[in-house]
């Protein structure tokens, strides 16, 4: 019997990406841990235990005792907390995981998840429908470190034969919980923006296109990945995936066929410079052929269970 691990449930993915898995598995299969206090939606469907990403010898403990034998490793500094303080986001995001994978060697677990981004990406990157093996010049702290850490992913798994999954994530957007400090959450707060003023002022700038994903989208593809054979696992970097890729304007635009008189203008700030390093679309199809991957929301179905959703 599987026992899943998950460590920063409280985040964006983590909280959608616990209660998937509890459905799946059941409740007292899948442990929630976060430094956090338990989310709001996380209360009462399950086991939750307060665990810092950075403690090795308290992961340890919480493994053997709990007798896990899956770990999805969701604890991270993302793209723009990243940029204010590069060396912690290093610490954090690179500790976190090496102390996992050797863990996860020594406790022989069978399967251990650890989401990577199009951060990886930097200006050298081709810019449309970006393939999964191109330049890859990562020019933040978050996109160096998901570049190292699937490169050790991939070391543990040549080496040791770690079961170790990733996927690049696409700014993923999300109604249930809020976003951690990235450079796509304007396509969230503009939804939120939207709603409660009528009016935004986007971050990034007019143009700007970027890669973008929602959330059911990305837990489902989370979990395929999981579930797959190992030998369809053909990559132990770290898969592309998409779903689709606007740019400020155009999101505003499909906003204003729910909300006519919605409003936007820009002010750009030092979240413009690491959007414009990033690709403005990706190519997935490596995820399509080797394990049979396939988004399920564009644009227009994305915005419309936004709004529908965040209007309660
Ligand atoms: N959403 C992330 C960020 O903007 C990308 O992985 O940092």
């Amino acid at each position: 019997m599987e026992k899943i691990l998950i460590i920063g449930a409280c985040g964006q993915i983590g909280v959608e990406l616990t209660l998937a898995l509890r459905k799946e598995y059941s409740n007292q299969q899948v442990i929630a841990t976060d430094i956090r206090d338990e989310h709001e939606l996380l209360k009462g469907t399950g086991p939750y235990a307060i665990l810092n990403a950075m403690d090795a010898s308290a992961l340890l403990e919480i493994i053997r005792k709990e007798k896990i034998t899956q770990v999805y490793l969701l604890a991270a500094v993302l793209s723009a907390t990243g940029e204010k303080d590069p060396k912690r986001a290093w610490d954090i995001n690179m500790q976190s995981l090496m102390q996992l994978l050797d863990i996860g060697v020594q406790e022989k677990l069978h399967k251990i998840y650890w989401p990577s981004s199009i951060a990886v990406f930097g200006t050298s990157t081709p810019k449309q429908n970006t393939v999964q093996k191109t330049i890859i010049e990562p020019q933040t702290v978050y996109g160096i470190s998901k570049y190292a850490g699937e490169l050790w992913c991939q070391y543990y798994n040549d080496r040791w034969g770690l079961d170790v999954r990733s996927l690049r994530y696409p700014g993923l957007i999300s109604w249930k919980s809020a976003p951690g400090g990235g450079t796509t959450d304007y396509a969230i707060e503009i939804f939120h923006e939207a709603l409660r003023s009528g009016h935004y002022t986007s971050f990034l700038d007019k143009g700007t296109y970027l890669p973008m994903m929602y959330m059911d989208d990305a837990i489902r593809a989370t979990i395929e990945l999981m579930e797959s054979p190992s030998e369809k696992i053909k990559s132990r970097m770290s898969y592309n995936v998409s779903a689709m890729s606007f740019s400020p304007e155009e999101i505003a635009a499909e906003i204003r066929t729910h909300i006519p008189n919605f409003t936007i203008d820009y002010a750009p700030d030092f979240r413009q410079k690491i959007a414009e390093g990033w690709p403005q679309s990706i190519d997935d199809s490596a995820a399509t052929s080797d394990w049979g991957w396939k988004p399920e929301f564009d644009l227009r179905k994305m915005a419309n269970e936004m709004l529908t959703h965040l209007k309660g």
